[in-house]
């Protein structure tokens, strides 16, 4: 393998490689230039990131794979494990672009999509460009031929994942998907995407136990956050969403049978100018599925339309579920320290069904208002209780 001598991290590792010749741990060192990868952009470089991958993935103790600055232009690529590798970080700090043909990634689910992985980090000021606004424009003037779209970056069935820093620009959907996931750690990432683009949500999380988002800023078109079936153990702290549909739970009830979500704590958040705040939602179907032990702590509400809301009745057009009624389980919600603006006058809605209330709601200091004024609240089979000062006045 071939280390190219002026790029700093390759000096660093091959000195902590020379420090530990005499034991059995190294880092082996991969650049995707000696790939073959091209940073100028034109050049599509998918084989050389799969091919140092498989380098990574291949060797036995920790790898480093290094994407220097310069632009990359990468088709859809799966990352597979099991690897050889116990750890795996990924380093980039050039821009990935998706190639211009926006149904080259639209044909895939997935932009870089890691499978099965344990230990990957991936890190870096770098940038996933993924073009998305040919393919929302596409989605614009109704055209059923339009693909659904790529997730820029999929995690399933992982485990021990870090992400710290980088970009996701324009998603063509998903921004970030973890499914299947345990021991996820994500940080300082920003999030980018036309406040109108469709199906941009932010980060997606199901099916996976504790996962971490920390200190990241979304800007979307869809959900910031958004939390399927499944999920467990989620920590969210020092997000800042808008444009997007804020952070929500749900849609739930897709299902007959569905795992059910519970602890999940968000904490110091700001919401500007979006459609929701803080929300759980489910489709008014059957399931077995549940909500529980719900933190949402701390948050600022700037100019947001809904800015505490639980639907357990959403039907839209009234297609795929008239008549019924939602068997999602909701109890043990707390909402604390939420402040702000509401651009509507109702800032809190709770509307749930009477063959399953909404218990153990619990508001404490909240303090919401719509022009000045206080706002509204509503409330419709819901069980619980008012702490300290609520405004507006708790209909519980
Ligand atoms: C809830 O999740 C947090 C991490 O988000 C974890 O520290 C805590 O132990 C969990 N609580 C329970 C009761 O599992
Ligand atoms: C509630 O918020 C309004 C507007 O921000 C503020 O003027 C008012 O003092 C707050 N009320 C309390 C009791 O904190």
């Amino acid at each position: 393998m071939k280390l190219s001598g002026c790029n700093l991290p390759g000096i660093i590792v091959m000195a902590f490689v020379m420090l530990n010749s005499s034991s059995t741990s190294a880092i082996t060192n991969f650049n995707v230039l000696n790939f073959g990868a091209i940073p100028t952009g034109g050049t599509d470089s998918t084989d050389s990131f799969l091919k140092a991958w498989n380098a990574a993935c291949g060797t036995a103790d920790s790898t480093f794979i290094y994407v220097p600055k310069g632009r990359y232009l990468v088709g859809p690529l799966a990352f597979k494990g099991q690897c050889k590798s116990s750890q795996i970080i990924i380093r980039i700090d050039g821009t990935i672009v998706a190639p211009l043909d926006y149904g080259v990634l639209g044909k895939s689910n997935n932009w870089f999509s890691f499978e099965d992985v344990s230990g990957v980090s991936i890190i870096g000021r770098g940038t996933f460009d993924a073009k998305g606004p040919s393919l929302w424009a596409c989605k614009a003037s109704n055209s059923n031929s339009c693909p659904s779209g790529a997730t820029t970056l999929s995690f399933t069935n992982s485990n021990n994942i870090r992400i710290n820093g980088l970009k996701s620009l324009n998603s063509q959907m998903f921004h970030i998907v973890i499914n299947g996931c345990q021991n996820v750690h994500l940080k300082g990432v920003k999030i980018i995407a036309a406040g109108n683009s469709p199906n941009t949500d932010g980060i997606h999380v199901q099916l996976s136990r504790n996962v971490e988002i920390l200190s990241t800023s979304i800007k979307t078109g869809d959900d910031c956050i958004s939390i399927g079936p499944g999920t467990e153990n989620l920590w969210i702290e020092q997000i800042t969403c808008g444009p997007g549909h804020g952070i929500s739970i749900g849609s739930l009830a897709k299902d007959l049978k569905e795992e059910g979500v519970q602890n999940v704590t968000v904490k110091k958040t700001v919401f500007s100018n979006t459609q929701n705040g803080l929300r759980i939602k489910s489709w008014a179907r059957p399931s077995n599925g549940y909500v529980q032990g719900v933190r949402f702590i701390d948050s600022v509400m700037k100019n947001v339309q809904n800015p505490i809301m639980i639907d357990q009745n959403y039907c839209p057009n009234n297609e795929n579920c008239p008549g019924q009624v939602s068997g999602i389980k909701i109890n043990d919600i707390v909402y604390e320290d939420i402040r702000g603006t509401s651009s509507t006058p109702i800032a809190i809605k709770f509307d749930c069904n009477d063959k399953n209330l909404c218990t153990g709601i619990k508001l404490q200091n909240v303090n919401l208002t719509y022009l000045n004024k206080a706002a509204q609240s509503f409330c419709s089979n819901v069980v619980g209780k008012a702490i300290n000062l609520v405004r507006p006045n708790s209909c519980l």
